[in-house]
């Protein structure tokens, strides 16, 4: 009996999943995405070619590979489509050569969702959420409210009426706001997707994952977002709509808990954060501005710029104990090269108090960093191929944080290539 491996961020999303999970993906027999939706933009680069992947698993470019959306997340097959698309584009076509399925329980985003995600904001005024605006929130709404649509149901003779029910309720709550409620031309694309969703095959995922891990075959699970987004366990109500810790990827899979093997950790070697909420060792000045331009600190999926700051280790500590991570991948060391000093959060002083954990009333009561001095390392990392060559004070930061953090870092990340990465132990 095999087990299910989750690959999750640790920090605020973007921490490099996507390179990493296609990294890996040779050594996996299925590739499943388990939560979140075209919220995240998992970015992949191999042999001089850049792709972007929101909904569809980042091991689609691997040809021995399946790839499963599952249960848990949501699609909006316009987005679906136009991935899809840009796929076959360059050559790969997931569908047909059957390397592609989706979970018959995965839910729809409607166009009113995204609608519907526009409103709330439009309401928030300072304290907007800075959501991708992509029906997020909506849809799980209606996921646990029992009155959403999902993949399965575009089978059904009377899909379209079940569609249309739900978008009169949608446009009654829409009544209320003064949004530009114009959904026709994104309806007709909508429908289209739906046409692709309908010839793809749709699976019950969770039987699917079970027959794999019997016939011994590994499964890697593939986040989206990071910890610090967990609607229960990230900085509330600046999150994302689902569990994007590891317990999702047994409610997004239909895996049990026990079933669960290598829980692989991924963060950057400073933190990063696009949209709202705190963010303690945020540098609002010259050296976040350098980290986010050495780093190409912009979002994948909105093109935001990302807030930069410095690694922050309690956060992490709290993001291992919750996951249960077991190893740690560390990405865009590169970006450090050249900084003479970096710097490690180690505790927050809050209300006058040194304290090592994230507090619940973060949002009115500020936590100042406590910061520990490191020496950084000139040397550029980004044609490094060998442990031997990596320069010894990234080695002492990579020794520091594993003593930290109790938890080896087994894979390094020292570019967007797939082939910048080395494997440390
Ligand atoms: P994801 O959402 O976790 O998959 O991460 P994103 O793709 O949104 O953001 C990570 C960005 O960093 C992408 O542009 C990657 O190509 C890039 N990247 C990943 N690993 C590295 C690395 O080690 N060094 C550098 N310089 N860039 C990296
Ligand atoms: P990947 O998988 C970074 C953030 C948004 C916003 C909050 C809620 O690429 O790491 P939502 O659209 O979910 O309602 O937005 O969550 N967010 C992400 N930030 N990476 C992501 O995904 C994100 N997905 C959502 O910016 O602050
Ligand atoms: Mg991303």
């Amino acid at each position: 009996m095999s087990s299910v491996d989750v690959l999750l961020g640790l920090q605020w999303g973007d921490e490099g999943k996507g390179k990493i999970v296609d990294v890996l993906s040779p050594t996996y027999h299925m590739i499943a995405r388990f939560q979140g939706g075209p919220n995240a933009g998992h970015t992949l680069e191999f042999e001089g070619k850049k792709y972007v992947l929101n909904t569809i698993p980042s091991g689609v470019f691997n040809p021995n590979t399946l790839n499963l959306i599952g249960n848990g997340v949501v699609i909006d097959p316009v987005i679906f489509k136009r991935e899809i698309d840009n796929l076959k584009t360059n050559g790969y076509d997931p569908i047909a050569t059957h390397k592609l399925v989706i979970s018959k329980k995965a839910h729809l985003i409607l166009p009113t969702h995204r609608l519907l995600d526009a409103a709330s904001e439009s309401k928030m005024g300072n304290s907007k959420i800075g959501s991708t605006l992509k029906g997020i929130g909506p849809t799980y709404q209606d996921k646990i409210g029992r009155s959403g649509l999902r993949v399965g149901d575009t089978m059904l003779p009377d899909f379209k009426e079940r569609y249309d029910k739900l978008i009169a309720k949608h446009l009654e709550t829409l009544s209320h706001y003064n949004i530009d409620i114009d959904y026709k031309e994104y309806e007709a694309q909508w429908f289209e997707g739906i046409e692709l969703l309908k010839a793809m095959k749709q699976v019950d995922a969770e039987h699917l994952v079970n027959q794999y891990l019997k016939e011994n075959k590994k499964v890697l699970a593939e986040g989206a977002q990071g910890t610090l987004l967990d609607i229960d366990f990230g900085s509330y109500p600046y999150v994302t709509s689902s569990n994007t810790t590891s317990a999702g990827a047994c409610t997004g899979l239909g895996a049990a808990p026990n079933k669960l093997g290598s829980i692989i950790g991924i963060f950057k070697a400073y933190c990063t954060r696009v949209g709202g909420g705190p963010f303690p060792t945020e540098l609002d000045n010259e050296v976040g501005e350098e980290l986010r331009r050495i780093g190409h600190e912009f979002g994948a999926t909105t093109g935001r710029p990302r807030r930069c700051g410095w690694i922050d280790l309690p956060a992490l500590k709290y993001a291992i104990m919750l996951n249960g991570v077991t190893e740690l991948v560390m990405t865009k060391a590169d970006v450090l090269s050249g900084f003479e000093k970096i710097y490690a959060c180690t505790h927050y002083i809050y209300n006058g108090e040194t304290i090592d954990y994230m507090p619940f009333d973060i949002l009115s009561v500020t936590a100042t960093p406590v910061y520990k001095e490191i020496d950084g390392w000139k040397e550029d990392l980004t044609q490094i191929h060998e442990i031997n060559e990596i320069p010894e004070k990234l080695m002492a930061y990579i020794k520091y944080l594993e003593k930290e953090l109790g938890v080896p870092v087994k894979y390094l990340s020292v570019g967007p290539d797939r082939k910048q990465t080395l494997i440390l132990s």
